[in-house]
């Protein structure tokens, strides 16, 4: 339902170096599938989940939605396809309007989309018995809600046009364990009842892991890893990925390495993106396994068994 093919975006900066926020990137997504993207921050995650929204253009590639491309389309013909593809974005803080009551949001959204009133009204109040809200809310303003409640919210506004795909840019970051729990709980309930694609932006792998179906890890701006969630836990392939999953807090990778080769969690700094490498493997200057040829000659993403992508000249 969505492909992407070779898509890419350089920041320059004022100084006039330039940043390779994406850089090339590919894939796909099926019809009711959650595609995890995974990465340290700066990886180039959500630059990619706006490129795919053209809320920001790119400068390569395509965009495929429902097989037709939209990276091609004027903003007026883009209206209808941007009803159907949905984003909810990184801060809840910062993504409803000071000035305007909650109820008053979304109600915006809903005129925007040509609903009539009562029909707004009978979609907001179903969407807040949906994500577990009180109506109460709706008069409240947004610095009056805590941050699940603000999240639920941002949920329910991108839900409100019943979007076929819903790009949630790290929808768990700033709340504690238990509310990250019911969320991930109503993103998968909301999958199911909605017929939802979705791509999940997070930073934690665990998470990652456990919701969705694929998931493809990205650094600097690039694929390392691309394979189904099953896999992954069990035979994750790119060092990169293998550090990544080391670090992340939990026991099982700790019971999953014993008597196998053990991964260290990842060290060295995060990289600066502001430093272009233009030959060899991005990861090759932290990889505790590279070689002569990383630092020479930048690995193909390469299909080494059924699905399961791999950029390592090791694999
Ligand atoms: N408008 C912009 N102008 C210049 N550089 C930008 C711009 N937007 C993003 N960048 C840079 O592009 C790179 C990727 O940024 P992006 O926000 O996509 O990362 P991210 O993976 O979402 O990180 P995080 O996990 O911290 O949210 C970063 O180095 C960032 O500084
Ligand atoms: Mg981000």
């Amino acid at each position: 339902m969505l492909k992407v093919e070779d898509l890419k975006k350089y920041f320059t900066l004022s100084n006039g170096l330039q940043i390779r926020a994406v850089d090339g990137v590919s894939f796909h997504v099926r019809e009711n599938e959650i595609l995890g993207i995974v990465g340290e921050s700066g990886c180039g995650k959500s630059t990619l989940g706006r490129l795919i929204l053209r809320l920001i253009e790119p400068d390569a590639g395509q965009v495929y939605f429902g097989g037709e491309e939209i990276t091609c389309l004027s903003r007026n013909a883009l209206r209808p396809k941007r009803r159907k593809m949905q984003m909810v974005f990184q801060n809840p803080f910062s993504s409803f309007n000071p000035k305007i009551r909650i109820g008053g949001a979304l109600m915006e959204v809903c005129r925007y989309y040509g609903m009539s009133v009562p029909e707004s009204r009978e979609k907001i109040e179903l969407l807040l018995r949906d994500i577990g809200l009180s109506s109460d809310l709706l008069n409240r303003w947004s610095r009056e809600l805590s941050g699940g409640q603000l999240q639920r919210l941002a949920i329910a506004r991108a839900i409100i046009a019943d979007p076929s795909l819903l790009i949630a840019d790290e929808p768990l970051s700033a709340l504690d364990v238990s509310v990250q729990a019911q969320l991930l709980n109503l993103l998968d309930e909301l999958r199911g009842s909605r017929s939802m694609s979705m791509i999940f932006i997070s930073h934690d792998m665990t998470v990652v892991e456990y919701f969705c179906d694929r998931v493809a890890v990205m650094y600097l701006g690039r694929i390392m890893e691309l394979v189904s969630a099953a896999e992954l836990s069990r035979n994750a392939l790119h060092p990169y990925t293998r550090s990544l999953r080391a670090s992340a807090p939990r026991l099982d990778v700790f019971k999953d390495s014993i008597g196998k080769e053990k991964t260290a969690p990842i060290k060295g700094e995060t990289p600066n993106p502001q430093v272009l490498i233009t030959k060899g493997c991005p990861f090759a200057p932290r990889c505790q396994q590279a070689q002569p040829l990383c630092i020479e000659a930048l690995p193909q993403l390469r299909e080494v068994s059924h699905g399961h992508w791999v950029r390592c000249h090791r694999s």
